[in-house]
């Protein structure tokens, strides 16, 4: 059996842990060659070992909230796998909870900068390359929050909701080029952003209670869908929010 992405290649912001991590492993198992992008320079190392070495795997340092080292990093991965076919905008994350009307405006901006304006960087970075190309996959992490939403959160709803809108628009404009555009949109995943809420016996419950599904989903089943959407087997798919939550939003 062919692999869906061989002679694919992928940059992977947010790599050094969760979803992304998952999902650059995912991605080189079903054969692209990756560049992982985080700022814990340890994690990224140790995770291109683990994907099989300088060959397949390249790691980029990078503040996915500095525009100057976005498109270093950008210009990095092209340089080092030869083109970028595929790229996902995975890094991002909620920092803290709050009633809206205690939220600090610096709060406020700190989580625009990390979900929405880190996936406006890395997009613009990669544009000239992939319109030159004519062809390209990206892919963009949302929330599911955006749908069934979720009180003390309104800046991380508003950045998630604003990536869909991007997500959409973007698609619309980069069709013509061959460009799709989509988005995920996790529910409840078990990874550092969500320890908390795992480590709190009656909330873990009560989020278990929530999900039709009845469990958490693993990084892994976030990778599955990101393969999908890069690969041919969604070549008609663009605009699309993929929702990826155990039946959450039900
Ligand atoms: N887990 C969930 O339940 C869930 C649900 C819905 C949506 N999501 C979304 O899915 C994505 C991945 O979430 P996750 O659960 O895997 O989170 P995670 O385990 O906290 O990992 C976040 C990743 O983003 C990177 N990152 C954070 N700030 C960064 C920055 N300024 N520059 C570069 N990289 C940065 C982190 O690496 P470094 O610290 O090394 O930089 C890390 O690799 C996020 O966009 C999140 O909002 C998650």
């Amino acid at each position: 059996m062919t692999m869906p992405l061989e002679g694919r290649t992928a940059l992977i912001t947010g790599a050094s842990r969760g979803i992304g991590r998952a999902t650059a492993i995912a991605m080189r198992r079903a054969g692209a060659r990756v560049a992982v992008a985080a700022r814990d320079h340890e994690a990224l190392a140790k995770l291109v070992i683990d994907l099989g070495g300088p060959e397949v795997a390249v790691p980029i340092p990078c503040d996915v909230t500095a525009a100057d080292q976005v498109s270093a990093a950008v210009d990095a991965a092209i340089e080092t796998l030869g083109a970028l076919d595929i790229v996902v905008n995975n890094a991002g994350g909620c920092r803290f909870t709050t009633a809206f009307e205690t939220m600090r405006p610096s709060g406020w901006q700190s989580t625009i900068r990390l979900n929405v304006d880190s996936v406006m960087h890395v997009c613009q970075a990669v544009s000239g390359h992939l319109i030159e190309r004519g062809s390209g996959s990206v892919i963009n992490l949302a929330s599911a929050v955006t749908i069934r939403s979720m009180k003390d959160m309104t800046h991380y709803v508003a950045a998630k909701a604003a990536v869909i809108g991007f997500t959409r628009s973007l698609a619309l404009e980069w069709a013509a080029h061959g460009i799709r555009v989509n988005c995920i949109s996790p529910g409840w995943t078990a990874t550092d952003m969500t320890s908390v809420e795992m480590r709190n016996s009656e909330r873990r419950k009560e989020i278990v209670a929530q999900v039709p599904l009845g469990r958490w989903a693993s990084p892994e089943e976030m990778a599955a869908p990101a393969v999908f959407l890069a690969s041919d087997a969604a070549s008609y798919i663009t605009g699309h929010n993929l929702v990826v939550d155990g039946g959450l939003t039900l």
